[in-house]
């Protein structure tokens, strides 16, 4: 293989540009050439297509976001857009693509694979709803900003005697609740994988009240109910002052925290080295500390993530 290309695609996570770095100087290291492309699969379809060299990535380890740039681009599911996309690539005489994002982008690389175009994903998202592997990039810095945001957010409700309702990312997945719901010390947990039950919610409060909690934070992942109104409810029947947070897109910015920036370096050159080994159509995870491969139908269509109900009920002991 003598040409690869890269994209970082969907919602931007801390540690996306330290994947893309790895990718690059390990293509340098194989002598393999290697070209980012900008924007996603939009960038794809419309040639945003740049040969990058060793200094292209220098000093991108530390910062968040991608500077290669990220898109939604719900187009790329029509056949034909797809087509154009390869001839964008085959144009360049680029061999192989390297998807770094979601799900949404793991469809992608998924389909182009489909079409006999090599492709391997690389979990790159703070939702950490990814199956096949144990951590996404991102998820950890992710964390880490939340839980700064809880403690803060701990002090003030603590000073008022009041609940805080907190608001967290996730998409359809409970990891980020759940993991800062332990490291920050919420009293309640409501995730998506768990059926929400307002009444019970109201009444454990309620319970806390009587055991002496002076004040409460809820941690709950986004799209489950309007945070702010049910704020007000909880204030209504508790008779406590109750106000609610969005966290909202704080969490996806800042520089990679350590373990993100040596996973995604893992990963990124892991992805290179499996192509060079012929695969294709693969998705790279970590698994017990080691990096694994999978098929990435298998990983969209029968693997599921493992709900942590161990930390679940570590919450519940904890509380
Ligand atoms: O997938 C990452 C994520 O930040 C989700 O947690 C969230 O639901 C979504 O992206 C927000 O998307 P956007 O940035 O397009 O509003």
């Amino acid at each position: 293989i003598k040409k690869i290309g890269v994209l970082t695609s969907g919602g931007d996570a801390p540690g996306m540009n330290c994947a893309v770095r790895a990718v690059v100087r390990t293509c340098l290291s194989h002598d393999i050439e290697v070209f980012g492309i900008y924007d996603g699969f939009a960038g794809l379809h419309a040639g945003k297509i740049e040969q990058l060299d060793r200094h292209s990535v220098s000093d991108v380890i530390n910062r968040g976001g991608t500077f290669l740039g990220s898109a939604r681009f719900p187009e790329f599911k029509e056949e034909s857009i797809r087509k154009e996309a390869i001839k964008q690539l085959e144009k360049v005489g680029i061999e192989a693509l390297i998807v770094i994002g979601g799900d949404g982008s793991y469809m992608g690389a998924l389909k182009l694979s489909e079409m006999g175009y090599p492709c391997i994903g690389l979990p790159g998202t703070i939702d950490n709803d990814i199956a096949g592997t144990d951590f996404t990039i991102g998820f950890m810095t992710c964390l880490n900003t939340i839980v700064d945001a809880v403690d803060r957010l701990r002090d003030t409700s603590s000073s008022h005697n009041r609940i805080s309702i907190v608001e967290m990312m996730g998409r359809y997945c409970g990891d980020l609740t759940l993991w800062a719901a332990i490291a920050g010390g919420s009293e309640y947990v409501i995730v998506p994988e768990k059926e929400f039950d307002e009444e019970k919610l109201i009444k454990q409060i309620q319970l806390g009240e009587e055991k002496g909690k002076k004040h409460a934070i809820v941690a709950i992942t986004e799209h489950i109910t309007d945070v702010n109104a049910l704020a007000k409810r909880i204030q209504e029947r508790t008779k406590r002052e109750t106000r609610a947070t969005i966290l909202g897109h704080i969490q996806r910015g800042g520089s990679p925290m350590a373990f993100d920036r040596i996973l995604a370096s893992r990963m990124g050159s892991y992805a290179v080295d499996i192509l060079m080994a012929g695969k294709s159509a693969r998705c790279v995870g970590i698994k017990s500390g080691e990096m694994v491969d999978h098929d990435i139908v298998e990983c969209l269509t029968e693997m599921k993530r493992p709900f942590r109900q161990d930390l679940y009920n570590l919450s519940d002991v904890l509380y």
